[in-house]
């Protein structure tokens, strides 16, 4: 293993009826609070009232930031840390998907930064402080809940970059599964793409001696692969969405890579599709991670023979390693296409013209790849596969 020293300090408080946990949560920090939220499903499914009532009988002053999309903008985190600096804000509570959490993790440092948010997001300069965070979770995918990253899009520049701090962890982070119930079923399914594919990355590292990191990741993957069928065909079953909503927070909150560099190239790659053409992340990432695992197959052969044969249940016997990850890496694919993921860009109406621009996005910041270093050819060949 690598050195590591670790440190998560966000209160989690997850299972049924926990949103009263507001009421004594919310003032330790602060009695103005900022409510970030998204396009309106805490409205229609009745998660904002019940937010409002607990904010209400804990005696807060209420500022909304309504509208933040999937995708995060930095034009939304503006607008928040306006408010926030305006109305002397001390407190910012995000309720909604890894969207809302980001913007809100941005906002809070943001309030208390005097230049451009993007700043802090192209780490051009990096935050000092930040207002305390909360959030109450309603979709099971990137982990954000209990993580201190944040992935922002500039629309007018076609970026999308995830930054982090130690300032970001929420402080508390209500999980109730009950509050994914509404959570259609394609968002759903990306979100359980997103949280596999959160382990895949971390899979992927050379640090010595690390099985139990290993082991911890094919467990998280076994599970969402046995639960995520039943749950697209029952989105409306509390086990289901429970064990989805663990895996969720259990797949990004580092504890499965302690002492290990996972790879995140993949991400990388992903981000700059959905820079450039606003597609829902889980999908890029479904289309994308195979092919990823392909290119690099030489490289991660005996990582990806292990994935095949430990988590995907192929049989090893009389083939060689190389057909025993090439049937692997197909199973993965199968899995995420039967749950009714996309595999292809043309899917989302991306075609052969838009790489160089892809690719140009991707590689904004260099080489990149923990695992297997990625230039541009690499970049490129990747996605002219994945077309
Ligand atoms: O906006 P509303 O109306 O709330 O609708 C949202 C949105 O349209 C909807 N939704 C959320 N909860 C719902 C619900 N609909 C019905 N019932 C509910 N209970 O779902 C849609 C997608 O929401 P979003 O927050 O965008 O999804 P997700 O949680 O997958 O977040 C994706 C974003 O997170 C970033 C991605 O790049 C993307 O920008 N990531 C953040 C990470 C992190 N901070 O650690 C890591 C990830 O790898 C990822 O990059
Ligand atoms: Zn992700």
């Amino acid at each position: 293993m690598e050195n590591f020293v670790f440190q998560n300090p966000t209160k989690l408080i997850f299972g049924k009826g926990q949103m009263e946990a507001l009421r004594t949560e919310v003032p330790k920090y602060g009695k103005k609070v900022l409510l970030v939220y998204g396009g309106g499903s805490i409205k229609r499914n009745g998660i904002y009232d019940k937010v409002m009532a607990e904010l209400k009988a804990a005696g807060c002053e209420v500022y909304e930031l309504a509208g933040v999309e999937p995708n995060p903008r930095i034009s939304s985190v503006r607008k928040g840390a306006d408010i926030c600096k305006k109305e002397g804000v001390e407190f910012v509570l995000a309720v909604g998907g890894g969207s809302v959490i980001d913007c809100a993790k941005t906002i809070a440092a943001a309030a208390l930064y005097d230049g451009d948010p993007w700043d802090l997001v192209t780490k051009k300069a990096k935050p000092e402080q930040a207002l305390p965070l909360g959030t109450v979770l309603t979709l099971a995918a990137t982990g954000s809940e209990m993580n201190s990253g944040a992935v922002i899009t500039n629309w007018e520049t076609r970026e999308k970059y995830g930054w982090g701090s130690p300032l970001l962890y929420p402080k508390f982070s209500i999980l109730d599964p009950e509050n994914t119930y509404t959570v259609p079923k394609d968002q759903t399914v990306y979100g359980i793409v997103d949280m596999m594919s959160h382990v895949l990355e971390q899979y992927y590292f050379r640090s010595p001696n690390a099985p139990l990191q290993e082991r911890m990741c094919e467990a998280v993957l076994e599970t969402v692969i046995e639960t995520a069928p039943k749950l697209v065909s029952d989105l409306h079953n509390y086990e289901y969405r429970e064990t989805i909503m663990y895996c969720g927070t259990m797949a990004l909150n580092h504890v499965i890579s302690m002492g290990t560099r996972g790879d995140w190239a993949t991400h990388n790659l992903e981000h700059a599709v959905s820079a450039v053409h606003d597609i829902p992340h889980g999908g890029g990432l479904a289309i994308l991670f195979p092919h990823w695992l392909r290119h690099t197959l030489d490289e991660g052969l005996e990582k990806t023979k292990r994935l095949a044969v430990r988590v995907f249940k192929v049989d090893p016997r009389g083939k060689s390693d190389r057909d025993v990850a090439l049937e692997g890496i197909q199973r993965l694919s199968d899995f995420w296409t039967s749950l009714g993921a996309p595999s292809r860009l043309s899917d989302y109406g991306i075609g052969a013209d838009q790489i160089d621009i892809m690719a140009d996005r991707a590689m904004a910041k260099g080489n990149f790849g923990n695992f297997v270093t990625l230039n541009r050819d690499d970049v490129v060949a990747i996605y002219r596969a994945a077309l």
